[in-house]
């Protein structure tokens, strides 16, 4: 029987209403291309709202800076794995778009001048390497709220229309590899929609969901990431995860860098200073990995904090209840809300969290999704694009510096706005939408529509325990080749669960198991590229491979859905115009 499902046209579909998908909308939409913008929150609940510290632009409002020491750092943060290429791009664009923020609204903290605040972060230097740079434009601590909400009010000035509470499905494509746009569904109502696009942009976020402990929202299920992965489109260095080295202990709730950029540091339970003896020079603020991996060696050699050790403190006392609550006023309130610590008072524990995945769809730096067949050339798939963290350009490599993710946002969005525009211009027509390719998408819908011997809930428990424990920090061969035996498990287990006939009656049950498909296939791609990664380099830490190994690792994974196969491409070293930057021994 063919499913009757009502239609929409326009000429572009943003899967997503964080920054990066706002970004791309407003580029688009201030060319009067129709745009849709499809979001399963109202567009200001993105994740992007949770981003504190800042966005990285080098202004030199503080301290002397320059868009090539930018470029170092992010070369250097990645553990010379990002395309470099892409991170001059990124570097140079940054200075322009921060200022355009501005004038679209977004509320910085000033200088006493006037200018942008900038603050410290972890891996910035000056002149390569060289004194702590200060390349962080802030508003407080809650910038990414900030960013949020002047680009939706700029979106709605635009005319961006809005699917809000609409959750995407897959992706139709005909077959050629065309996308066509997506199959939606209303999240109140159950009903389903077919929106049809000319170009369809994915800016779905992140997939921190897939850990127990995360600093990401409820949202971030990794729903593009598995929309590609089914469209046969692979995974680029999934292997890479990182953990922010202060989510508050136990909960994960993130605690900004931007407060040991205001001075904070952090002290083991002897209540020793213990990142001066891994990073000597940068201390507290090293980049994100080499902290993490500090936290996690302390607290396994028996010197954390609290009666059972689990955790390190970070003192902001000395900064004074003044400085706490003029530039750390969310810390400030989610301490006190979460832990009852006034951080002019007390210390705070704090342990690494999962945050964010360097890797993502594969893109070029228009935002064109660029996917080889497995051994076959890349290629750009006609009408499909992903920004933001989705997507891997790549510009983070293996370890993202604090404050370039709100840059990747803004930059790439734009980018791939300008890139659809451009396309747009050749395409006059919509091309036909196969019935079939309907049908399949509905499909994965009405499989829920079922009960099963156990719940989705508890499948979900069991995957976020099994990442946690066997694709964290530190890992080896055993623990990885586990993790995949177990992930596998967890998928036979969901292809069997069901819904209960009384969580049938509310959208949220099928919603929440068509989210937990998407993370189980990220979880696998997630473990299966850090089982075959033989190496330690940014964030993948191998116990039983501890150092990084140019002559044979530098290189992308590509993790294909079919056959569940890991290939390899090589990394783009060759910048714009300045000369590369070679690999070096990376230390802090
Ligand atoms: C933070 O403020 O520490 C998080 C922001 C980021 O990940 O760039």
């Amino acid at each position: 029987m063919v499913t009757k499902v009502k239609r929409r046209r326009f000429d572009c579909l943003v899967l997503g209403a964080g920054g990066a998908g706002l970004r791309a909308a407003l580029q688009l939409a201030q060319d009067e291309a129709r745009v849709a913008v499809v979001s399963k929150v109202f567009p200001t609940r993105s994740h992007t709202v949770a981003a504190q510290g800042g966005v990285n632009a080098a202004l030199g409002n503080v301290l002397p800076d320059s868009w090539h020491w930018h470029m170092y750092d992010t070369v250097k943060g990645g553990d010379y794995l990002g395309d470099q290429d892409a991170i001059e791009y990124l570097c140079r664009a940054a200075r322009r778009l921060v200022i355009e923020l501005e004038h679209y609204g977004v509320p910085f903290s000033r200088l006493d001048d006037g200018r942008i605040y900038q603050r410290r972060f972890g891996g910035q230097s000056q002149n390569f390497g060289g004194a702590q740079a200060a390349r962080t434009c802030a508003a407080a601590d809650r910038t990414g709220h900030a960013i949020l909400h002047a680009l939706y009010q700029q979106n709605m000035r635009a005319k961006t229309h809005f699917f809000d509470e609409y959750f995407a499905i897959d992706l139709l494509r005909d077959a050629d590899g065309h996308t066509l746009g997506a199959l939606v569904l209303e999240m109140e109502t159950g009903e389903l929609l077919v929106i049809e696009a000319k170009a369809t942009l994915i800016a779905t976020g992140g997939a921190g969901r897939m850990y127990r402990t995360s600093t990401n929202a409820l949202i971030n299920t990794g729903d593009g990431l598995g929309m590609a992965l089914r469209a046969g489109i692979p995974l680029q260095d999934m292997e890479f995860i990182q953990f922010h080295p202060t989510g508050l202990a136990g909960l994960g709730v993130l605690i900004t860098e931007g407060a040991r950029g205001e001075g904070g540091y952090l002290v083991n339970g002897e209540g020793e200073r213990f990142m001066e003896r891994y990073a000597p020079h940068a201390r507290d603020l090293a980049s994100r990995d080499v902290v993490s991996r500090a936290i996690h060696e302390e607290v396994q050699a028996g010197r954390g904090c609290g009666p059972r050790r689990d955790y390190v403190e970070l003192k902001l006392q000395h900064l004074g209840d003044e400085i706490i609550r003029k530039r750390l006023p969310g810390i400030r309130e989610t301490t006190l809300r979460f832990a009852h610590i006034d951080p002019a008072t007390a210390s705070i524990p704090v342990y690494p969290t999962a945050h964010y995945i360097m890797g993502g769809i594969p893109t070029n730096r228009l935002g064109q999704v660029v996917a080889p067949a497995r051994h076959g050339p890349e290629e750009p798939q006609p009408g499909l694009y992903a920004v933001g963290e989705c997507a891997c350009v790549s510009v983070h490599g293996a370890n993202r510096l604090g404050g370039n993710s709100l840059l990747d946002i803004i930059v790439f969005g734009r980018a791939a706005g300008n890139q659809i525009l451009a396309e747009l211009k050749g395409e006059r027509y919509h091309r036909p939408l196969p019935e079939g390719v309907i049908e399949e998408a509905v499909a994965r819908v009405r499989r829920w529509d079922r009960d099963g011997p156990e719940s989705v809930e508890a499948v979900g428990r069991d995957l976020r325990a099994t990442m946690e424990r066997f694709c964290g920090v530190f890992r080896t061969q055993a623990v990885l080749d586990e993790g995949v035996r177990r992930i596998l498990e967890i998928r036979e287990r969901l292809a069997r669960a069901g819904l209960t006939d009384r969580s049938r009656v509310f959208n949220t049950a099928r919603i929440e198991a068509l989210e937990l498909e998407n993370l189980v296939e990220v979880a696998l791609a997630t473990v299966s590229c850090a089982a075959a990664r033989t190496e330690s380099r940014g964030a993948h830490s191998r116990v039983d491979f501890p150092k990084r190994d140019d002559a044979h690792w530098l290189r992308h994974s590509l993790y294909f859905r079919a056959g569940r196969t890991v290939d390899y491409k090589p990394v783009r070293t060759r910048p714009l115009t300045v000369e590369p930057f070679p690999p070096e021994q990376r230390v802090y």
